[in-house]
């Protein structure tokens, strides 16, 4: 049946190859990022729309479903892909960071996760990305990894909460996928090289890509009896 999806973190990465999938399946697709507009590339197919917001400030997100329902009609389903991670070290940490982060990763998704269970219709899906890094911390992750937490609570709240519409909630744990998220400057000083060298070992199939990693987030969003669910796709990091 064909959806309109919300995807966030649409320009780019993994939320740019899901709303590839979903374009080219025949779903309507609303993108949403900073940078995203009218100019992106994504709006060379028809059933796709560009919606720019700043995910970090909150005051953007009041009503964001609403203001989008009004625009392009019913939204069924929701990918919650936009995240930011700041890699700093411990005892550097920049208070700006911190609240980018925590407003991007968790608050805003949780205050869209309400809207879209208050105003999506019966049966909708919502999708949220995680990371290992909630489950297993790193030295220099310690506000990303504090946010992926909480929205992995966020996941199963919202999932009760959706379930007399049977609006189904779950998250994906990721392992690094290979998307610029990667190879930002980190506390490590390692170039952009170094760096995926480093994260491949440490996974035993190597690192993830995003059109694979949104070919299962699709097929999540369908799944009729999953909910509350938070599901591992991390190449086998953490089986170490
Ligand atoms: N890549 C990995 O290894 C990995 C591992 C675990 C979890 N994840 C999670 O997977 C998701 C996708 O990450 P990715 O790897 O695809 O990263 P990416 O390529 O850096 O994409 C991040 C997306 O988030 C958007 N975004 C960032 N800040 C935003 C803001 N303030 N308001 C609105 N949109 C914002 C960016 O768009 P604009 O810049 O245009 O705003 C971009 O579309 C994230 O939630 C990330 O935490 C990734």
């Amino acid at each position: 049946m064909k959806q309109t999806v919300l995807v966030t973190g649409a320009s780019s990465g993994i939320g740019y190859e899901t709303c590839l999938l979903l374009l080219k399946a025949g779903h309507n697709v609303v993108g949403l990022s900073r940078s995203i507009n009218s100019t992106h590339e994504l709006n060379s197919y028809a059933n796709f729309t560009a919606w720019s917001c700043d995910l970090s400030k909150i005051d953007e997100v009041a009503d964001l479903l609403l203001s989008i329902q009004a625009s392009v009609g019913e939204i069924n389903a929701l990918v919650y892909a936009a995240g930011v991670c700041h890699h700093e070290q411990f005892g550097s940490t920049k208070l700006s960071s911190v609240i980018e982060q925590i407003n991007v990763n968790l608050i805003s998704a949780f205050i869209l996760c309400e809207q879209a269970i208050m105003h999506m219709p019966k049966e909708s899906s919502i999708l949220l990305l995680s990371s290992t890094l909630a489950e297993k911390p790193i030295s220099t992750s310690a506000i990303y990894s504090a946010s992926k937490a909480g929205l992995e609570q966020i996941t199963k709240a919202s999932a009760l909460a959706g379930a007399e519409k049977k609006i189904r909630v779950n998250a994906v744990s990721l392992g690094c996928v290979n998307t610029s998220m990667l190879v930002k400057p980190r506390a490590d000083d390692l170039d952009k090289k170094h760096r995926l060298e480093q994260l491949e070992q440490i996974h035993p199939f190597g690192l993830g890509q995003a059109n694979e990693v949104a070919s299962v987030l699709i097929n999540l969003l369908n799944q009729p009896w999953t909910t509350g669910s938070v599901i591992k796709i991390d190449g086998g990091l953490t089986l170490n």
